[in-house]
């Protein structure tokens, strides 16, 4: 498979009125054409900083640097005006909260036939008649009345679904979904997780699906990055990382994950997630590690092919500093 994203040393800092959050610490990631590449990691350790990084939404205050590689073009270096060809075009994302993107205003047949027009030639009507397929696509069995509604007269996992539809409306290759069902109940949330599964193997795009539910990787990734504090310290083939994880950081995740299976010999976390203001030397996690020597204090482990496909970034592999 080709890659169609390809995140390189990427840095974030954002200035605050504290001092500098050194929020991303030199991410590297690839997404594959036609995968689901999930991203996973606590509340606050750059998940949502990495999404918005790729659709180049950072507030005025972040400083950047690195390179965002999407079908080999840098998205860094892409004029404004470029940028939004790409945003919701290209690239397209779905959020946990659909109302803080739908405009409780407006009837959903505006909102889609704006979002449809935008981004195709289409006519009015033209728009209309696709935003009804779409409605259908995504498993809204009524379209004429979902046009009809305003957002609050939707349900949250209708909402979800017409977000989704509207990201997919410009056909795009990447969709980016940022916690989509974290504010689901768990039985709207499988069914959501369905519905992206097929329209995945429908349409071929590829999904970034941000999340930190480890249950929610398992059903639906193809592989898996795991971030820890502006860090990704693994990556892996779903099943490989659930079976062999090699990162300390990934074990104790995986030790609170309720299937037996995955509980052997992992030892829980402790400590807390530390402040990106002042983050640990070294290794960030190394704090929280068992495991931890002088090296681990003292240089930042890169992230290494330590078996194929299977990449970590901890001194216990080894890595380019020692
Ligand atoms: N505009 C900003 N200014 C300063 N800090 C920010 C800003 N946006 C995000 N952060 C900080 O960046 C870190 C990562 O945030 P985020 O990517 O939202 O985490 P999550 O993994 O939960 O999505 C957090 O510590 C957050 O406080
Ligand atoms: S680099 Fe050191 S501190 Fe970090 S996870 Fe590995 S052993 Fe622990
Ligand atoms: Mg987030």
């Amino acid at each position: 498979m080709n890659d169609l994203l390809k995140i390189e040393n990427l840095y974030i800092n954002f200035r605050t009125l504290w001092g500098v959050a050194k929020v991303l610490n030199g991410i590297n990631l690839t997404i594959k054409e036609g995968e689901i590449f999930g991203l996973v990691g606590e509340t606050g350790c750059g998940k949502s900083v990495t999404a918005s990084t790729i659709l180049r939404l950072l507030p005025s205050n972040a400083e950047v640097s690195g390179k965002v590689l999407f079908k080999g073009e840098n998205l860094l270096e892409k004029s404004e005006e470029e940028m939004r060809k790409i945003r919701g075009k290209e690239i397209s994302i779905i959020f946990q909260d659909p109302m803080t993107s739908l405009n409780p205003l407006f009837k959903i047949r505006d909102q889609m036939v704006d979002v449809i027009t935008l981004h195709n030639n289409l006519s009015k009507e033209e728009a209309e008649k696709r935003a009804k397929d779409l409605l259908e696509k995504v498993g809204l069995p009524d379209p004429e009345r979902v046009l009809n509604s305003y957002p609050h007269e939707l349900s949250g996992g209708m909402r979800q679904r017409v977000m989704i539809a509207m990201a997919l409306s410009s056909n795009p290759s990447l969709l980016i979904a940022d916690e989509p069902t974290t504010a689901l109940d768990v039985t709207i949330q499988k069914q959501i997780l369905k519905l992206i599964l097929e329209l995945k193997e429908t349409y071929g795009f590829s999904v970034l699906f941000i999340t930190h539910d480890l249950g929610v990787v398992a059903e639906l990734c193809d592989r898996v990055g795991v971030m820890y504090a502006g860090n990704i310290v693994e990556i892996a083939p779903t099943e490989e990382l659930f079976e062999n994880p090699l990162h300390p950081y990934t074990q104790g995740l995986l030790s609170v994950v309720p299937d037996p299976r995955y509980k052997k010999k992992l030892k829980p976390l402790r400590g807390s997630v530390p402040s990106l203001l002042n983050p640990p030397t070294g290794c960030r996690f190394h704090p929280r590690c068992d495991y931890a020597g002088d090296l681990c204090k003292k240089e930042k482990p890169e992230l290494i092919e330590y078996s194929p496909d299977h990449f970590v970034a901890c001194h216990l592999y080894g890595g380019n500093s020692e």
